[in-house]
């Protein structure tokens, strides 16, 4: 194992991701945690983070001094390379030029951490103080036009600080640097795979729990199926997933998660067919944060009955994300949309503890995990489904005989696209019913009729997109099918809109 200590740095997990891609098994801990615990892990070597502070600040994050005495070997990244400096006797201070992005640095390759790493390289930087002054017994093994300092080291302590950051893509080497030290310096031997995270988890998780009740809200979708299951191989039966059905999930979901749970798995199920009362609560609703809030509070309200029936329980299981954890802490951005099931707890359910199994995996090691522990590849790789659902794809308000439209018309698309083959390329894809009438003929009859938009962006993080580019022949097909087998549907659009301006979902 390796630790990564955290100095509150935006790209913590994500060192302890680059890590476990090197198939290395690594934690993230608070930058004060004690001596003896560092001690009682032992870990084959320690990475510090970056971190927003000054290490001259007077409320700096700082560790224990004595970190640095214990022999094992030290990374610190951009406010760890500092710290380390500072905490040795070197000299940080305000650089005369601050840098912010990505800059060529030059390297000695003699360096165990730059082995086979170009002479010049580009990295990322992003620091307002720099290393003025080398701590005693150090040297620089790096440098940039700004940066004397890009990188320092003692081999002879095994002690490293890089000014930059090798966690991002935008380091052009970062990845061979971080596997340089694992490999290199503290010896590891690379053979964590994600079956040993998923096998530790679920020890780790039937200690826990013993012999004690736990609930979970299952939404079918990844993360809280895979969270889900876990829980399950650890404690089976003592395992209740409520699943509520609100009657906005796509065609036949509901139906597909019941079987997969109930014959494969070994959990109490309980589906809630709920469909009627969310319809009966959304008539006459048009606007989109109006529904967001009915459905939400109406999920927590039958989520709520039915835990009643089983009482009380010591666990609630949420299948948090890293990138839930980053998103809400935030905080501080314009609501755009209320994303109803991020911090969305029901408060009212009697429980004792949270439990986030996937709190520190991105959303591929979650996808990963899902398939160590047999969930089917089409739930795994199953795209985001917001948690109102259709409600949010039907533009104005919302009734069973639409909800039936679009989930004729979204099934033929989804259908389509996996035949072409694009279903793995394409971030996210639907379609969504407009609330525009337009007339059309068939079999020479005059038609009055919806248009259904057809949705398809590519993404990394969500935040940005860009309308898929999708091959003519497929939308013509997607076309013509959803007009003729879908009553009520006249016209198909494509939707070619970017986010930013547009969002990904309609509403
Ligand atoms: P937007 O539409 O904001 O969507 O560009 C970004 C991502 O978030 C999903 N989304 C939601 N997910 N509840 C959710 O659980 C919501 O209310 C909601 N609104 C949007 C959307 O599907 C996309 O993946």
């Amino acid at each position: 194992i390796v630790i990564v200590l955290d100095f509150g740095g935006q790209y913590n997990q994500l060192i302890a991701r680059r890590v476990r891609e090197c198939n290395v098994y690594c934690e993230v801990l608070p930058y004060d945690t004690s001596l003896e615990r560092i001690k009682e892990i032992n870990p084959k070597g320690i990475i510090f983070t970056g971190g927003p502070a000054s290490v001259y600040a007077e409320d700096a994050p700082a560790c224990d001094k004595g970190i640095f005495e214990l022999g094992i070997p030290v990374l610190g990244i951009c406010y760890g390379s500092q710290l380390m400096t500072y905490s040795l006797g070197g000299k940080v201070s305000k650089a005369p030029l601050r840098e912010y992005g990505k800059t060529e640095i030059t390297v000695k390759n003699e360096s165990k951490l730059f082995a086979d790493v170009k002479d010049t390289s580009i990295c990322w930087m992003s620091h307002t103080d720099y290393i003025e002054q080398l701590p005693e017994g150090f040297t620089v093994s790096a440098y940039s036009a700004s940066c004397p300092v890009a990188a320092l080291e003692k081999p002879s302590q095994n002690l490293y600080g890089v000014q930059f950051h090798p966690e991002v893509v935008h380091t052009q080497e970062g990845t061979k640097m971080l596997r340089n030290f694992l490999y290199n310096v503290c010896e590891c031997s690379g053979d964590w795979k994600m079956d040993s995270f998923t096998e530790q988890s679920i020890k780790a998780l039937r200690e826990k729990i013993g012999d004690k009740k736990v609930l979970c809200a299952l939404s079918g979708g990844v993360d809280s199926s895979v969270a889900a299951v876990m829980i399950s191989k650890a404690v089976g039966k003592q395992l209740t997933c409520i699943f509520v059905d609100h009657g906005l999930l796509r065609k036949d979901e509901g139906d597909e998660v019941e079987k997969i749970f109930t014959e494969q798995f070994d959990v109490n199920f309980v589906r809630v067919n709920a469909q009627q009362r969310f319809y009966d609560k959304l008539a006459g609703v048009a606007e989109p944060e109006e529904k967001r809030k009915i459905i939400g509070e109406e999920f927590i309200r039958v989520f709520e009955e039915e835990a009643k029936k089983i009482g009380v329980v010591d666990y609630l299981v949420q299948g948090t994300i890293y990138p839930d954890v980053i998103e809400s802490g935030l905080g501080k951005s314009a609501v755009i949309k209320s994303h109803h099931n991020v911090g969305g707890l029901p408060d009212y359910v009697d429980f004792k503890e949270i439990i986030e199994p996937l709190r520190d995996l991105f959303k591929d090691e979650v996808r990963r995990a899902g398939l160590e522990i047999g969930i089917p590849e089409k739930l795994v790789f199953r795209q985001p489904f917001p948690g109102p659902g259709l409600a949010i794809r039907i533009i104005g308000e919302v009734t069973e005989e639409k909800v039936k439209i679009l989930q004729e018309a979204d099934y033929i698309y989804r259908e389509e696209i996996a035949n072409a083959g694009l279903d793995r390329s394409i971030g996210q894809y639907f379609a969504a019913l407009t609330n525009m009438r337009s007339v059309g003929v068939m079999g020479d009859e005059r038609t009055y009729d919806y248009a259904v938009a057809l949705r398809a962006v590519t993404t990394t993080d969500f935040m940005t997109a860009e309308a898929a580019d999708l091959p003519w022949e497929v939308l013509g097909k997607v076309s013509s099918r959803i007009v003729n087998e879908v009553k009520h549907i006249n016209r198909v659009l494509y939707d070619c809109t970017g986010k930013p301006p547009a969002t990904i979902e309609f509403e």
